[in-house]
């Protein structure tokens, strides 16, 4: 009895302490070294790791789906906003809650998430980018970051950047283009603006998620020189800028292995090659494993509960660390990237909470995002700008125009101030609703021109329309494609017959003006029948005052393409989108074929001639170029060039310099830079090379080398209209 009473009295004791210790460790500690600010990110991640549960480190690596459309047996996490994911506090440590929001084009909202919430709509991506203008860029994140602070929000699911490899991507409104450099620059100020809001940005989708058909099971197949020199090289140097704290990997494979239990792309290149800090988050339903997906480098589950087909990083993980196909040391290295990115944002000493947002300011933030990135493709006769003081009559035709301007659909769709204009457009559920924001393009016209009699036609009656056209002074056609997360465009075409629309306004008036609200390239039959052409994408917020100012000559247009516009469907490298039209989903598509020449270098180098090259636009004045000059400083290449405004506004251009190196076609950009010039105003602008695109990534060497011979430098203003190139000899070397 004596030795069982022994017996019971040791298991006691042991199992008092262990509660004790267990108290103990889950007690507030008395001092909170890591909140010394002084300390690097790391440094305070490190101090704070130590004092982690195992389990407060497993409630650190997954996150919970914090919206709405939920299976009754998922209940709504408690604390959480809602939006798309969160991560739980630990008080006793004094770590906050995540509270994750979509999406980069402002902070996301819907009928059925957060009814009732609005915020300030950013124009699609290719508007920030083809303003060709970082600090446009940095403004917008900031505003967006501002906004999702303000909201309670310290993580934002912004930086789309994958490149614009097929024109009927569904999503390439969300994204930065086809270029690296360009989409690169954009997106990583993009993403320091959304930072300086003490609010972690995300970089997606990494990698390759560069159409959306099939986008949960397809392989995109690429060699790795190509992958470094194209897509990857866009998220290096975003990277380099922007620091995002987060990376999300992305839905689909990479050469056969999952994006987000891929190591090559986790850790050897994201981790290893680029010395990445911070963590790599899922995207929603992207985990397909426990032990593989962390030990490729994966941080981070996200609301796997329910878009996964189990919790992986609990149990699984739990057990796969049991036996030791995970160890404790890469359970601690998730954490510790977690923590060091939310020390690296300020989300500690500046927690984000409800706040006042300046939604006059923010609009104004949108609308010269627009006003920088619109792109004139075409101008006869000079027929723009307006002349609003001598306009008499003006007809304004489509697009519902009258009520507002064209959203793109799925996760990063804002609500703006004042909800859908033209509510109930099919589809309603996912990836509608379809959205216009209410900021009319009609209102604001008949603001711009308040002599002229400003009529509206809705295009579905193209007579009306054109008899409208017929009578009016001027025509301003306004046309829309919608586009969507998870789905592609069939083909390039408009729909619901504007194309018909758009031919008979022509007829009916010469002068006939067309401006577009869509995704991405759109074919245009009528493009010789009509007098301009401006492009806005999906416009964002005050969208229509924007418009006006870009119509009237108030704002001179500035945009440059950041992408190429095919002529149509033969010139891309794959006709048919793979999987597109339904039917058993492919396998795999492949980008071998064009390898790293994406969108201009694929023109370049089969000697096609897209409708509008990479980098184009038009301006109301006239720019001259002068010479090309180069040199070499601190072992870069700069490019010298003198812009001169020889017209009679001002405006502003954007010099661009392409790189073409021994033995290749196409020409790469490897610097640019956009100046504003008053009438006859001349600047002379100096631009640092890319040293990147100056050299090739050696798989051999896993290295960026620089092979060595006559480079020829070209300065113009697109990628196909450029000058005089200059040649230089460069030696071989490694960078
Ligand atoms: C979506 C998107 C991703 C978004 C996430 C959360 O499926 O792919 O961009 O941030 O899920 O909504």
């Amino acid at each position: 009895m004596k030795g069982k009473a022994v017996a019971a009295l040791r298991r006691a004791i042991v199992m008092g302490l262990c509660t004790w210790l267990g108290t103990a460790a889950a007690q507030a500690p008395a001092a909170r070294p890591w909140s010394d600010a002084a300390l690097s990110p790391d440094a305070r991640a490190k101090l704070l790791l130590a004092q982690l549960t195992q389990d407060e480190k497993f409630q650190l690596i997954r996150s919970y789906y914090a919206g709405p459309d939920r299976p009754p047996n998922k209940p709504f996490p408690q604390g959480a906003i809602e939006s798309a994911g969160y991560v739980p506090a630990i008080a006793r440590l004094g770590i906050p809650a995540l509270e994750e929001s979509d999406a980069g084009l402002g902070v996301a909202s819907s009928d059925r998430m957060r009814p009732g919430d609005h915020a300030t709509p950013l124009p699609a991506g290719p508007v920030t980018a083809a303003s060709w203008d970082p600090q446009v860029a940095y403004r917008g994140g900031a505003m967006i970051g501002g906004e999702a602070h303000h909201k309670g929000f310290n993580v934002l699911l912004a930086g789309g950047i994958n490149l614009m490899r097929e024109p009927r991507n569904g999503r390439n409104f969300e994204y930065a283009g086809e270029d690296p450099l360009l989409a690169g620059s954009i997106v990583g100020e993009a993403i320091r603006g959304v930072q300086s809001a003490h609010v972690i940005s995300t970089i997606k989708h990494f990698a390759l998620n560069d159409q959306e058909t099939a986008r949960d099971t397809i392989s995109a197949q690429i060699g790795e020189q190509a992958v470094r020199e194209s897509d990857l090289l866009a998220f290096e140097l975003a990277i380099e800028r922007g620091q995002p704290g987060a990376v999300m990997c992305s839905y689909n494979k990479v050469n056969g292995d999952w994006a987000c239990e891929n190591d090559y792309l986790m850790n050897q290149v994201l981790k290893r090659d680029w010395g990445y800090p911070g963590f790599v988050m899922s995207d929603w339903g992207g985990v397909h494993s426990a032990a593989k997906a962390v030990n490729a480098g994966l941080d981070q589950e996200s609301a796997g509960e329910i878009f996964d087909k189990e919790v992986y990083f609990d149990a699984p993980l739990r057990e796969a660390l049991a036996t030791g196909e995970v160890k404790q040391s890469r359970i601690d290295d998730m954490v510790q990237r977690i923590l060091r990115s939310m020390f690296a944002a300020g989300v500690f000493e500046h927690p984000a909470r409800p706040a006042p947002i300046d939604e006059a300011a923010n609009l104004a933030v949108a609308r010269e995002t627009l006003e920088a990135g619109a792109v004139l493709l075409r101008n006869e006769h000079e027929l723009l700008p307006l002349d609003v003081d001598k306009l008499a009559s003006l007809a304004v035709i489509g697009a519902h125009a009258d009520k507002g301007v064209l959203a793109g659909g799925g996760s990063s769709l804002v609500t703006a101030k004042g909800g859908n204009a033209v509510p109930g457009l099919a589809p309603t559920g996912w990836p509608g609703p379809v959205m216009y924001h209410p900021y009319a393009p009609l209102k604001a016209l008949r603001a711009m021109a308040p002599k002229a009699d400003v009529q509206f036609a809705e295009g579905n009656d193209i007579a009306a329309a054109a008899a409208l056209a017929a009578r009016s002074q001027v025509a301003v056609v306004f046309v829309q494609k919608w586009a969507a997360e998870s789905v592609d465009a069939p083909d390039l075409s408009l729909p619901d017959n504007q194309d018909a629309l758009v031919a008979a306004v022509a007829r009916a008036n010469p002068r006939t003006i067309v401006v577009l609200e869509n995704g991405g390239p759109v074919a245009m039959p009528w493009l010789d029948q009509v007098g301009a052409v401006l492009e806005t994408w999906y416009p964002g917020g005050d969208a229509g005052t924007a418009m006006a100012h870009l119509l009237s000559g108030q704002v001179n247009p500035s945009g440059r393409l950041p992408l190429s516009w095919p002529r149509d469907l033969s010139q891309l490298p794959r006709k048919a989108l793979p999987g597109a039209g339904g039917g058993t989903p492919p396998a795999s598509v492949d980008y071998t074929i064009e390898g790293a020449d994406v969108g201009y270098r694929w023109y370049q180098s089969r000697g096609l001639q897209p409708l509008f090259p990479f980098g184009y636009g038009l301006s109301y004045t006239r720019f001259q170029h002068g010479p090309l000059t180069l040199a070499t400083h601190g072992g870069r290449l700069q490019a010298t060039v003198e812009v001169s405004n020889t017209g009679s506004r001002a405006g502003a251009d954007v010099a661009q310099v392409y790189v073409q190196v021994p033995g290749a076609k196409a020409r790469r950009l490897a610097g640019y830079a956009k100046v504003f010039l008053k009438p006859g105003e001349h600047r002379v602008l100096t631009i640092p090379l890319e040293r990147r695109l100056l050299a090739d990534f050696d798989v051999a060497r896993h290295g960026w080398v620089v092979r060595g011979g006559q480079y020829s430098v070209f300065e113009g203003r697109s990628s196909e209209q450029l000058g005089t190139p200059v040649q230089v000899q460069l030696p071989a070397s490694t960078l």
